[in-house]
């Protein structure tokens, strides 16, 4: 059985130590760092929790003024992983960006993150550009989903 999930808004503070557990993302960002990307522009900062522990986050920010909601960053602690905590925390965004009028999500991620890559195909992104570069695992993938 799949154990529950909670998900939450939550300060920015507690997306720094989960994104800590996120062994793909060498160099982990600091407060500063995530604070200075989105500004003061709108954003969605939710972390998940399974037994009061946090699990995994995602933080999204108007990006583009285009409508659509921009999906930056995503990670869940490996430990939790396999469990429904990205659908959780995307369900959860899904829901927020349509409640604040939101159109679509937008979302960039690398060809080499391939359980990213089988979600967004699994859940209704639609692929819109590739970004080559010299490494083939390294092409930037580009993907929207109209909610
Ligand atoms: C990608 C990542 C967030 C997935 O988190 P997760 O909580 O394990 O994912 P979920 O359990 O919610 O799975 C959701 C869907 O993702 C896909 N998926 C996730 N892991 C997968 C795997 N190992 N193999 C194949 N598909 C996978 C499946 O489609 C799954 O749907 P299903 O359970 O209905 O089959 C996690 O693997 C991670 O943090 N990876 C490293 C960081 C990263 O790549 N972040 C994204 C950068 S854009």
């Amino acid at each position: 059985m799949q154990p529950k999930i909670i998900v939450k808004e939550v300060p920015i503070e507690e997306v720094v130590e989960v994104n800590k557990t996120i062994v793909e993302f060498r160099e982990p960002y600091t407060r500063e760092q995530f604070e200075e990307r989105y500004g003061d522009k709108e954003k969605l900062i939710i972390v998940a929790h399974i037994n009061k522990q946090p699990a995994g986050y995602i933080v999204s920010y108007d990006r583009f003024d285009d409508g659509s909601l921009y999906c930056w960053r995503a990670g869940v602690d490996p430990q939790f992983r396999r469990k429904g905590v990205l659908k959780a925390l995307m369900d959860y965004q899904e829901q927020w960006a349509r409640k604040h009028g939101y159109k679509k999500i937008k979302i960039k991620t690398r060809n080499k993150r391939r359980e990213m890559l089988a979600y967004l195909v699994k859940y209704g992104f639609y692929f819109t550009e590739v970004i080559q570069h010299s490494a083939i695992e390294e092409n930037r993938i580009l993907l929207e989903k109209r909610i």
